[in-house]
């Protein structure tokens, strides 16, 4: 499969039973050495590996040269085998060497550790930073991620159907990235955050299962988990019920993570969101460690500690072991911390010889309640005990967050558990200008049908049909079942504050394909970038985005953004503003 008109054989295969064997293979220099007097050793690269050639001292290349070898596959002497190299028995003897190209000598050796090269170097010359093992690695880990989602959709019925790049602005929650039309001076295009409308469009359509892996674009502030440009595994099915997707997409991932660790996950467990909530105080739990929420209001139910009394949630959190390492400068930062993320303050606890607990507020803690404590946390000598008194969200929400900031390992490293997380609420809270509920995503999602006697009267307490699929504390992606009903969707757009002309205004192109006939359907979209980080043992999801920006969103290879003529502009019918000022 390797072999061509230039070569017969990749750098990397070479074994010892080659021996014997005239070759040529094609590659870049990635080494040379001096041997003596009259020869050279020249390690030559291609993505497969590398393979040393010897050569006649006088042959005049140097790193990045492209060259053409052909000879002899020979065993190396006794000694001189390399065991940390595939081909190391081997070299080649004999050689006959053809220059195809010479380079100018690169700006960072192409062997080097990633952590060695600033990350701008890299990325300014991409091309040269991709022809470096790992990335060769992480691009063909892309690719059999997708081609596995690719089979597993397809197995299971589902069509690939493009859609549109150039789309009308979306009510999806992130900026978008806008596109003049220049057939109607003062219109844009946004450019799409997902394929959601159309997507649904096509179960109006008929289409029955649809699957896309598409591109993506929101203009977000970048970080390790976020471009502005990713990839999605974007599904949606007709006639089908939560079960039925989760099904559909464990599937698709499962298929992925066996196509890259050789291992098919066991099946994906489910979470509610609010025992998500209560346990790990997060909506992405990382289920690779223990340290969960502990519920301890009922201990503190007529506590004279003023702290305590009246919360109404109390929750700790225990760090097995670890109070000889918090210091009081350690604790004042986590107070600290705790305060930041919204609490009125965090209790901690020392727990010494014979489980006593020390701490400046043990004083205020009656007996009964300082042993319920130790019972219900399970608490051992040499523990650090955390406890925050507050609503039961900003409770949940800091010990979830000092949870993950003591114990939570790199996102890549092992193992991998996955859990889905149901039931997420319809609403998340009441805007503060129009004072009525906010969704969560997108105002689509279908209300939970057990919900739906409150909806008005109590609209925060409604669950909706949505899950997210969490993998190590990533969220790996989103999906609900839709309302298919254009009277549950006026409901849900009323309490909301938007009125039935403002719906039509701003969604009409999208309500009324759903007068003709809708199908009940649902679906769900999850992020390959992040997917494949995880699978690839990378922390970033630049390190398997052959060409993505840097945090600032700039892209060093093509400089781009850049300025354009203002002929362009003109063109277009725009006049920019001169910069802001930082
Ligand atoms: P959502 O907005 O949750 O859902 O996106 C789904 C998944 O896409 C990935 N993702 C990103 N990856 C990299 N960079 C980003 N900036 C970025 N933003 C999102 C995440 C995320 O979980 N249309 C709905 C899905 C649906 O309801 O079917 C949607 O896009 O992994
Ligand atoms: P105070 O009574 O405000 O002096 O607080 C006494 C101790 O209780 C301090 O260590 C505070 O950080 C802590 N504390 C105060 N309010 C809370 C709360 N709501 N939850 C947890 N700890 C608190």
């Amino acid at each position: 499969m390797s072999a061509t008109g230039l070569r017969t054989h990749q750098c990397g295969e070479l074994r010892a039973a080659d021996v014997g064997e005239r070759v040529t293979v094609c590659g870049w220099v990635a080494r040379r050495r001096e041997h003596g007097e009259f020869l050279a050793f020249v390690d030559v690269r291609d993505h497969t590996g590398i393979i040393q050639v010897v050569v006649d001292n006088s042959v005049d290349v140097r790193a990045e040269y492209v060259v053409r070898v052909e000879g002899t596959v020979a065993a190396r002497p006794e000694g001189t085998i390399n065991p940390n190299l595939p081909t190391g028995e081997v070299e080649l003897q004999e050689c006959s060497v053809t220059v195809l190209n010479t380079s100018e000598p690169p700006p960072f050796p192409i062997d080097a550790r990633a952590d060695d090269v600033a990350e701008t170097t890299r990325l300014q010359y991409r091309y040269l930073d991709i022809r470096r093992e790992r990335m060769q690695r992480n691009i063909r880990i892309r690719a059999r991620v997708n081609s596995a989602i690719r089979a597993a959709m397809e197995r299971q019925g589902f069509v690939e159907v493009e859609t549109p790049m150039l789309v009308p602005s979306t009510p999806e929650g992130a900026r978008e990235f806008l596109v003049p039309a220049r057939q109607a001076p003062g219109s844009f295009y946004a450019l799409p955050q997902s394929p959601q409308l159309f997507k649904q469009l096509l179960m109006v359509a008929g289409v029955d299962r649809y699957y896309q892996i598409a591109r993506c674009l929101r203009d977000e502030d970048l970080r390790a988990d976020r471009q502005y440009e990713f990839m999605q595994l974007d599904a949606e099915m007709s006639f089908a019920t939560q079960d039925d997707v989760l099904a559909a997409i464990s599937e698709a991932v499962m298929s992925a993570a066996e196509a890259i660790t050789g291992e098919r996950p066991p099946q994906i467990e489910q979470i509610t969101w609010r025992d998500a909530m209560d346990r790990y105080g997060i909506d992405k739990p990382d289920l690779r460690f223990g340290m969960e929420l502990v519920e301890l209001t009922p201990i503190f139910s007529a506590t004279e500690f003023k702290a305590f009394a009246g919360a109404g949630s109390i929750k700790g959190i225990r760090a097995a072991g670890r109070a000889e390492e918090f210091g009081r400068n350690k604790l004042d930062g986590l107070t600290d911390r705790a305060k930041k993320l919204g609490a009125k303050g965090l209790v901690w606890l020392k727990v010494g010889a014979d489980v006593a607990l020390e701490s400046p507020v043990v004083k205020f803690l009656s007996e009964t309640e300082q042993a319920a404590l130790v019972e219900s946390l399970g608490a051992e000598p040499g523990d650090l005990l955390l406890i925050v008194a507050d609503e039961w969200m900003t409770t949940c929400e800091v010990l979830g967050q000092l949870r993950n900031d003591l114990g939570r390992p790199p996102v890549h490293q092992g193992p991998f558990r996955y859990v889905w997380v149901t039931e997420f609420p319809l609403f998340v809270g009441i805007d503060k200008e129009t004072g009525r509920p906010k969704t969560g995503h997108h105002p689509f999602c279908h209300p939970h049908p057990d919900d739906l006697e409150k909806f008005e009267t109590d609209p925060l307490s409604v669950r909706a049909l949505a899950y997210d699929l969490v993998l190590n504390g990533w969220e790996l992606g989103s999906g609900s079942i839709r309302i298919h009903d254009p009277k549950l969707q006026r409901r849900v757009f009323n309490q909301l504050g938007i009125s039935d002309e403002e719906a039509d205004r701003r969604f009409g192109f999208f309500l009324t394909p759903f007068r003709y006939g809708a199908p009940p359907h649902g679906g769900f979209a999850f992020g390959i970038d992040r997917l494949t980080a995880i699978l690839a043992g990378e922390e970033n999801i630049r390190e398997v985005i052959a060409f993505p920006k840097t945090q600032s969103g700039a892209d060093p290879m093509t400089n781009s953004p850049t300025p354009v003529e203002p002929s362009q502009l003109a063109e277009l019918g725009i006049r920019t503003l001169p910069p802001k000022a930082k």
